[in-house]
């Protein structure tokens, strides 16, 4: 080696060994290692940091880049998804920290939304079990699955607000009740990043879509979004804020636009709400080429226009887009963006690699052995099926049908009865339906009389030679159970429907089956809520099962036959027609409120204008009474805090649990408010006979609300408490805020 190229190796190697001393000086604080970092940054490598692109593992949107591991090699892309497993994540974070100048580790993300490999009941579903040590069990175990098969980021929780069920990403969420959303998401949060950001079992979380993305004009996906802030802080805000407060490590953009401005480029959004005024300090991601598509909305002329609009809004990283790549150079020597918004940028992606623990090992989330352990294991089973067993609403049980005599012979009939691949639902992770339970398996795990088995139909066909063998069946034996529903695809992105009713044949079928005198028991299986009233006046029980992923059969199985008795109620309204859209129970009581003895009131001249199921309704195998609520106070000052009780007791032959109900109404106020809004829950179990005196806390917080001037805070005045097991069947109290 000539003296030349000798000289060049050993300063090569001073240098490098002061990179890795930068690097790894574990002492300091993420912030300072990544201010030291930065300091040594091209502007190339800066804007690579801000970059996250997919690999060809997986398709969630419209576009996929070849030439993804250049990406990473060029320093060009800092940030992956799609790509998970052990032995694929190492191979891509290899040539990052081996091959590149400043061997950054890269982030990889990926949409575990109810679950990895063991998968969970869909979101809604789990939001019917009102049960937030259970949700956030299932945030926990999907968590740890994730990393223990190299991912390190979750695009998840999804926190819309959906008061629409036309749109298919209710699926995602936790219904329309702000109060609940708000709970759930401090759950999943605090489940998905678990102790400590950088165990390894605990993944980034991802609030998302930011913001108010559930509010598409006729539920149909990625369309405008228009309300006013009020209305925004009011109904669609809270699950955000309180999912940032809980600690989300990032925010994901939504592809709508707020107040005519696209999330993605919204200031207004992204920094005065999100960072200054709840003091965000993690880092926004776009949606899937969300800036790019700011082109579309006509906000901007071009794409280097959206990457300019992006980051002087608040936008870190630049999924798919390939814009930050592209023109953000060009916009840096134009002045159009300021370095040290770039610099704040990439601080913030780093002091999170830097909280992982990525920089000290950068394959510390690639543990062959904890993969095999981890990944499907009896525990994470048995929690799927517990949570699954919870998530079962029973909508209907006419003259005690279930729980089923295990002795009895069952027509187990309809396209989803023997399915696996339904079963996990839309965004199902590295979920495999062959690892599922179907409902025919969990039914005749359990019965002990013959199950016999037709499918009387399929999706969307019925052949008279199906029917008559459903039939047939049907008359042989004591009982039907009907397992009906859409299809997981019938839900999720890009999958709105316009006619939310159940497929025709289905319906048709169901009707047959009645026919024959036999009990009907129908068991639904769907990603939204589904208007089904004639299902409602025919079938003698339904159960709402939404999708329940891995273990579905088995938890089915222990609701129908009695194992467990089911405790779930609805996270969302039920319609009895599409035209009732939106209908939900937080609703404002206008100048002319309903009144059956007047023409002029708000009403439908063709269908009441309830709900066929109300928010917060469901029945179980028992029965419970409520006493009034009984404040501890009649009379209380702005500030005080207001004790709440109320006793429930179970008034029928089994054990059961009870979802208990707090509702507020302010009567009278600067503005319209709802009629109810749901402020409390505990979710309790009874013996037969057993009373429990249930309390709840309400704070001056509780009762407060964007007044007319837009400021927080509560007016005096009379409010109505409501106590009860859904949100129509309420026991009433008054009390008076006084200053
Ligand atoms: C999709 C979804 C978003 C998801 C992202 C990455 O378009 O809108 O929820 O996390 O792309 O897959």
């Amino acid at each position: 080696m000539g003296k030349s190229t000798y000289l060049l190796f050993i300063l090569n190697i001073l240098f490098f060994r002061n990179i890795q001393a930068q690097i790894y000086r574990p002492s300091a604080t993420a912030e300072q290692r990544a201010n030291e970092l930065l300091a040594t940054m091209t502007l190339d490598e800066k804007i690579g940091q801000l970059t996250l692109y997919t690999t060809d593992w997986g398709s969630t949107g419209p576009t996929i880049r070849e030439g993804y591991k250049n990406d990473i090699r060029s320093g060009a892309c800092g940030n992956l998804f799609n790509s998970h497993t052990v032995g694929f994540v190492r191979e891509l974070q290899k040539v990052a920290v081996e091959e590149t100048r400043l061997k950054i580790p890269l982030l990889f993300g990926f949409d575990v939304i109810h679950g990895y490999k063991t998968i969970f009941p869909i979101p809604l579903g789990e939001a019917a079990s009102w049960d937030m040590e259970a949700i956030g069990r299932s945030a926990r175990i999907s968590a740890a699955e994730a990393a223990a098969a190299g991912l390190n980021w979750t695009f998840a929780p999804m926190v819309d607000i959906s008061r629409d069920p036309r749109w298919g990403r209710v699926m995602e969420g936790a219904g329309e009740d702000p109060w609940l959303g708000s709970r759930i998401a401090e759950a999943r949060v605090r489940g998905f990043q678990g102790k400590k950001i950088g165990d390894t079992d605990a993944v980034l979380a991802c609030v998302k879509h930011f913001a108010g993305y559930g509010a598409p004009i006729g539920g149909r996906d990625y369309n405008t979004v228009d309300m006013s802030e009020r209305y925004f802080r009011d109904f669609y805000m809270p699950p955000y804020e309180a999912a940032v407060k809980a600690g989300a490590a990032t925010v994901m953009t939504s592809f709508n636009d707020y107040d005519g401005v696209p999330a993605t480029g919204n200031k207004y959004l992204l920094t005065d709400l999100l960072r200054k005024e709840w003091g965000f300090r993690g880092f926004i991601v776009t949606d899937y080429t969300s800036m790019n598509e700011m082109v579309n909305h006509g906000v901007v002329a071009d794409d280097k226009e959206a990457g300019e609009l992006s980051l002087n809004a608040g936008v870190d990283m630049d999924m798919q887009g390939a814009i930050y790549q592209r023109f953000l150079k060009k916009s840096v020597e134009e002045g159009k963006v300021k370095m040290a918004d770039i610099d704040e940028a990439v601080r913030r992606i780093l002091r999170l690699k830097f909280d992982l623990g990525l920089f000290e090992d950068p394959y510390k989330f690639c543990d062959e052995n904890r993969e095999k352990s981890v990944l499907l294991s009896p525990e994470n089973r048995a929690a799927a099926r517990d949570i699954s067993r919870k998530s079962i609403v029973l909508l209907k049980n006419d003259k005690n049908l279930l729980p089923l005599d295990r002795n009895r012979k069952i027509a187990l009939i309809g396209p989803l009865a023997d399915n696996k691949g339904e079963l996990i639902g839309n965004w199902n992770g590295a979920g495999n339906a062959n690892d599922c339970v179907s409902v025919l398996e969990g039914v005749r795990a359990q019965a002990k009389g013959e199950v016999l088995f037709e499918r009387g139909c399929s999706f969307f066909e019925a052949k008279k030679e199906w029917l008559e063998a459903a039939l047939a069946v049907a008359k042989q034996s004591d009982v039907v159970v009907a397992v009906v529903g859409e299809q997981a695809m019938m839900s999720g992105e890009a999958a709105a429907r316009a006619d939310i009713t159940l497929p025709a044949v289905q319906e048709e079928i169901l009707i047959e089956l009645v026919k024959t005198g036999k009990p009907v028991v129908v068991v639904l299986m769907n990603g939204r809520p589904l208007a089904i009233p004639n299902i409602a006046e025919n079938a003698g029980a339904i159960l709402e099962t939404w999708w329940l992923g891995t273990e579905a059969g088995n938890a089915i199985a222990d609701v129908l036959f009695g194992g467990y008795n089911p405790s779930g109620k609805l996270p969302m309204s039920f319609p009895r027609s599409v035209g009732q859209v939106p209908v939900f129970y937080n609703e404002k009581n206008t100048g002319r409120p309903f009144d059956p003895n007047s023409k002029w009131t708000s009403k439908y001249i063709d269908m009441p204008n309830a709900p066929l199921y109300p928010f917060g309704y469901g029945l179980s195998y028992t029965t419970f009474s409520y006493s009034d609520p009984k404040p501890d106070k009649i009379v209380f000052k702005k500030g005080e805090n207001l004790q709440i009780t109320v006793s429930v007791t179970n008034t029928g032959s089994r054990p059961g649990e009870e979802v208990v109900q707090l509702y507020v109404r302010d009567l009278v106020a600067s503005v319209t408010r709802p009629v109810r809004e749901l402020k409390g829950f505990q979710k309790i179990a009874l013996n037969p006979g057993e009373t429990k005196a249930v309390k709840f806390t309400l704070t001056e917080r509780d009762l407060s609300f964007y007044r007319r001037d837009m400021t927080f805070g509560a007016e005096p005045g009379e409010f109505e408490i409501m106590t009860g097991g859904n949100s129509a069947d309420v026991k009433k109290a008054k009390v008076l805020m006084t200053e």
